[in-house]
């Protein structure tokens, strides 16, 4: 764990950061904990959209509903599908999750397979749940659990081998911010997983069905090339239409094979 919030930085200056009873970091700036949970996030941002609001209601309502740890179907296909593209358990480095959920689900399962692991959300509820289901199957030392939004992660730069977002961007107002901050965390040689709905037919509607998309960060050969272009594109804040929807859009500068599949999930 201590390893874990070595990682941590603050999101204004970038300065590490200790946890006491607030965290704080060496230029000052303060955050809450609350329920163990470092709170890091930046209350203008969130203000500047509605959409952050809507998101964290309609997620902390849902999340609340969570009583138990389950691993449905279609959480057991992504879980898979990332042990397959070889980013779920590699024990030598931290996984981070971005939007990770109220089931914390892949942050467990890569803890559980010995793995130091970071649940990343913009939910503080669905993160004190996720929490005490870590607790509750006993992974809770390798786990760090970290409310804040996608487009400001309060992570060192280059800390983490792999890097998720599952069925986020297309809840991002900033998808392409949060695209550079998945790239800007990954080591040299790490990997990101992004899926999205299928199709983003509008921010908040979407249809179901998604496809999940892993990159490797620049330093490693990438098993094929499905979309660079698109994919550096969005890196580098060029873009792709300003749209995230589908295979390809990640990150980290190389694209490698589009995993896509369907994998039968709630309609979000
Ligand atoms: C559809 S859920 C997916 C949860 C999880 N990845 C999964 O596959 O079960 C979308 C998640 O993104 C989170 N989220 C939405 N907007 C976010 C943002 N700007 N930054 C971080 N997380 C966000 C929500 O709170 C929610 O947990
Ligand atoms: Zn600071």
């Amino acid at each position: 764990m201590e390893r874990l919030e070595a990682l941590l930085r603050c999101p204004e200056c970038g300065s590490e950061i200790i946890l006491d009873e607030l965290a704080v970091c060496a230029g000052g700036h303060r955050y809450p904990i609350v329920g163990g949970i470092p709170v890091f996030l930046d209350e203008t941002m969130i203000a500047s959209d509605p959409q952050y609001a809507a998101q964290r209601a309609y997620f902390d309502s849902e999340f609340r509903g969570y009583q138990r740890y389950v691993l449905e179907n279609w959480r057991l296909a992504y879980l898979d599908r990332l042990r397959t593209a070889d980013v779920l358990e590699d024990p030598a480095s931290p996984l981070v999750d971005v939007g990770v959920g109220g089931s914390g689900y892949t942050v467990i399962e890569a803890a559980r397979g010995g793995r130091p692991a970071i649940g990343c959300d913009l939910s503080l509820e669905g993160l004190l749940i996720a929490r005490e289901f870590a607790r509750l199957e006993g992974v809770a030392e390798r786990t760090l659990w970290v409310c804040c939004s996608a487009e400001k992660l309060p992570l060192a730069s280059a800390s983490t081998g792999s890097a998720l977002a599952i069925a986020v961007l297309e809840h991002v107002p900033d998808d392409q911010a949060a695209l550079r901050e998945l790239a800007r965390v990954l080591q040299p040689g790490g990997r990101a997983c992004v899926a999205t709905k299928r199709r983003r037919s509008s921010r908040r509607q979407g249809q179901t069905g998604s496809s999940l998309s892993t990159c490797s960060s620049p330093g490693t050969r990438s098993r094929s090339s499905n979309s660079p272009a698109r994919v550096s594109a969005i890196a580098s804040g060029g873009g792709a239409n300003g749209e995230t929807g589908g295979a390809g859009t990640c990150a980290a500068g190389a694209c490698s094979s589009a995993l896509s599949s369907n994998v039968p999930r709630p309609r979000w």
